[in-house]
């Protein structure tokens, strides 16, 4: 049987999650909105575009289209800035073992991130080549619950929707993948993550042997 595994990047892969938080809390400093840790995990696996309007909303501001463009870019820079120094080092425990492990079973692999660095962070982090297909927040139009990313993602690997199994940290992500029709293994904490098949710490909490019997029901 074909399999495949589908992984996030931000909060699965590397630990980028922290970075966003700065980048929209010093936005949210300059427009007086107050922004919590707690509020962050709205954002979570949710597109630039629409993270921004979370925000606005969270303090009733109202922005025009074009302000709401240049904060957008804003926030951008300021993370782009802050990942500039990622390196392979930064991969989170347990995650590029996992890769290599379902790769030398011959399990298909791609990545369904919202996000549009996508491709700078992975050639930060020296694991482009794990990944037989690459969709991210420029390939795709709907975000994250929508199941646009993760069906992209079974598409360009072949290989069916119910053999698929997704990782995810967003309780929006494991949304999309439930709307995809897909399984999922949540990656962080139980009282966040619902309706999952499983959750676990992180990727080294995890073996490749468990992740098959998730997509084989066992
Ligand atoms: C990921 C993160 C989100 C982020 C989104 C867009 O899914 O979890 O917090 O807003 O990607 O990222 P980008 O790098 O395109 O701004
Ligand atoms: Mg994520």
């Amino acid at each position: 049987m074909n399999r495949a595994f589908i992984f996030d990047l931000d909060g699965v892969i590397v630990d980028t999650a922290k970075f966003h938080f700065i980048a929209w809390q010093e936005l949210a400093k300059e427009l007086g909105i107050e922004f919590t840790e707690e509020h962050n995990e709205l954002l979570k696996g949710v597109s630039r575009t629409r993270s921004l309007e979370i925000l606005l909303s969270l303090g009733n501001v109202t922005k025009t289209e074009s302000e709401k463009d240049d904060l957008a870019k804003r926030k951008n820079d300021h993370y782009v800035a802050l990942i500039g120094n990622l390196t392979s080092k930064d991969i989170m425990p347990g995650a590029s073992e996992f890769l290599k492990e379902a790769q030398s079973k011959s399990i298909k692999i791609a990545l369904g991130s919202a996000s549009k660095n996508a491709p700078y962070i992975l050639k930060k982090l020296e694991i482009d080549h794990l990944f037989d297909a690459k969709i991210d927040g420029n390939h795709v139009s709907k975000a994250k619950p929508d199941p646009e990313v993760f069906l992209k993602g079974a598409e360009a690997l072949g290989v069916p929707a119910k053999h698929c199994l997704v990782f995810e940290d967003a309780q929006a992500g494991v949304e999309a993948a439930i709307n995809a029709g897909m399984k999922c293994v949540g990656i962080g904490d139980e009282s966040i993550l619902k309706n999952t098949n499983l959750v676990v710490a992180g990727m080294d909490k995890i073996s490749v042997e468990k992740a098959i019997e998730i997509i084989e029901n066992k």
